[in-house]
Parts: C-alpha cells; sequence; structure tokens
C-alpha cells in the first residue's frame, strides 16, 4: 500500500490516508492527538470497504475530531473450511475509498504484530455469542472478540463504530466493552441496503446474478416478519410462515430464522420489547445474514 509518511498523522489535511502499520505507531499518533485534546473514533474493518463501511465512518466523524480506521482480515474469525483466502482484499483502492471520505488515518497491520508466534490469549463472551451465527461458527466470536478487544486497546478510542448488519457482533462487542471496563463508547449504525434492500455486505460481490435477483427477496421476508409481529402475530407462527417464503423465494438454505430479544438474543414468543428478526441462508455457497428491528406495538 502507498500512502502518506507515518509522520504526517497529525495533520489535518486530505488527500491520501497515512497508514499506520504498527501498533507503536498508532499509540504515537493517537498520544499526539490526546495532547492538542482532539478525540479520537474507531472504525474497525477487514477492508473492501463499501457504502456500509463509509456509513461508518460518517458516524465516527459525527462522534470525534479523529478518525482512525482499521483493515485487518483476521485470521482468528475464519475456521480452517471458510474463505479467508478468498475474502475481498481491495488494497489501493480501500485506501482511495478512505481519502475521499476525508479519513485521514488507516491503522494496517501485519497478521504478525497482531498475534505474534506465541499469542496464547483468547477473548470469550459469553450467553450471547452462543445461539444464531455462534451456533454454527463456534471459533467466529472469540475471534472477533478477540481482535475487536486489542483495536481498542491498541487505539483507546473516545468512540468505536459498529453497523447493525452485524446484529449479534455488535451485541457482543457491547457486553465486552460493558464486561471489560474497557472506556469506550460503542456507537451503532443502521444496515445499509442496495435500493432493492438487499444489505450491503462485502460477500454480495460472490453472487452470480441469478443469486443477486434471490437475495432481494431476503429483507423483504424480514421486514414482512417484523411488521406482523409488531401488530402481535406469536413469533413461531411467523417464523414457520418465514421460512416457507425464504423457500419459495428460491433460497439454497436456511442456517436459522429467530426472533430474538434485542439485548439478551434469547429467542422470544412475542413481541413486549425491542426485539429482532434474525436470518442467515446460503444461496450455494454463499452465506448471507440479515436482521431488522421490531418495536413492540404501543399498548393502549
Ligand atoms: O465486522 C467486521 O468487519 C469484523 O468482524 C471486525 C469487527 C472488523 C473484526 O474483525
Amino acid at each position: 500500500m502507498t500512502a502518506k509518511p507515518a509522520e504526517s498523522a497529525d495533520s489535518l489535511e486530505s488527500g491520501p490516508p497515512v497508514v499506520l502499520e504498527t501498533v507503536e505507531a498508532l499509540r504515537k499518533a493517537v498520544r499526539g492527538w490526546r495532547t492538542r485534546g482532539e478525540t479520537v473514533a474507531l472504525v474497525p474493518t477487514m477492508g473492501a470497504l463499501h457504502q456500509g463501511h463509509l456509513a461508518l465512518i460518517e458516524a465516527a466523524f459525527e462522534a470525534a475530531d479523529r478518525v482512525v480506521v482499521s483493515i485487518f482480515v483476521n485470521p482468528a474469525q475464519f475456521a480452517p473450511e471458510e474463505d479467508f483466502d478468498a475474502y475481498p482484499r481491495a488494497g489501493e483502492a480501500d485506501l482511495k475509498h478512505l481519502a475521499e471520505a476525508r479519513v485521514d488515518t488507516a491503522f494496517v497491520p501485519s497478521a504478525a504484530e497482531m498475534y505474534p508466534p506465541d499469542f496464547a490469549t483468547t477473548v470469550r463472551v459469553g450467553a450471547v455469542t452462543e445461539g444464531l451465527c455462534g451456533a454454527t461458527r463456534p471459533h467466529f466470536f472469540a475471534g472477533v472478540a478477540t481482535v475487536v478487544t486489542k483495536l481498542l486497546l491498541q487505539c483507546l478510542p473516545e468512540a468505536a463504530i459498529f453497523g447493525e448488519k452485524d446484529y449479534q457482533q455488535l451485541v457482543a462487542v457491547r457486553r465486552l466493552v460493558r464486561d471489560l471496563d474497557i472506556p469506550t463508547r460503542i456507537i451503532a449504525v443502521a444496515t445499509v441496503r442496495e435500493p432493492d434492500g438487499l444489505a450491503v455486505s462485502s460477500r454480495n460481490a460472490y453472487l452470480t446474478p441469478e443469486q443477486r435477483r434471490i437475495a432481494r427477496s431476503l429483507s423483504a421476508v424480514l421486514h414482512a416478519m417484523a411488521e406482523r409481529l409488531a401488530e402481535g402475530a406469536p413469533a413461531i407462527q411467523q417464523v414457520d410462515r418465514g421460512m416457507a417464503e425464504l423457500g419459495v423465494a428460491g433460497f439454497d438454505g436456511v442456517e436459522y430464522l429467530a426472533v430474538c430479544d434485542a439485548d439478551s438474543l434469547e429467542p422470544i414468543s412475542s413481541v413486549e420489547r425491542p426485539a429482532r428478526v434474525l436470518a442467515a441462508v446460503y444461496l450455494g455457497t454463499t452465506r448471507l445474514i440479515d436482521n431488522v428491528p421490531v418495536a413492540p406495538a404501543a399498548r393502549a
């Protein structure tokens, strides 16, 4: 990656972002900003930046004077049979997006910087990571929790920004920050969607045109379920109906479709408090996740 030299991390000029590759350089830059009374927001990413990430960056600028975007495809959150090698890596294109978004600092550590050979610590968040995606990807949340904890401790930002698209990840990060007394405010940003409703995701690039056509039904099914649940429909009935609708739409498999409490992620039978409808589905080998909020109907 080409970029401004690290020394200019303290200037607020626009242009290509300063790329910092070591924890030491990141800490030095953050210390310099703090000395001048500037606040810092971190946007953790795995690169392949898209509109969803740009919305996170926008929220970061509203929260702090300085925005650090980390780009690190975290091997610890991929199982051996998953798409770590194939995961899109955009390099220069990511830096161009960051420059356009006026981000002046990218933290792009190597795997060796994040996980030296004798690395031996794993952060695990309990109950909220056990169901939903955690049921089939048990390694995933430990990998995310470990890398997010490291990034927060490396940068010590006042705020860190996460998308609601990965809702269970957001809940897990909120929980770990609370449990470990990490002094960072977690800011959630609503899912960015394509005009037909498909949640923007780096993995959408894997879809064939036919799969892409089917994919749009996922958000339509979830939103329709959320509307009926808000009107008082029982969750079990809506899950059955949603499963049937996803089948008719042409999805190759449904890993889960669930109605859960928005904070605990416990499955619920009816919506009395803020809730979430969440799903993971397959189109060929591509796994898509999505979720939508459900607000309980106001009682007379
Ligand atoms: O959501 C992501 O892109 C990743 O899970 C995160 C939070 C950057 C950790 O690697």
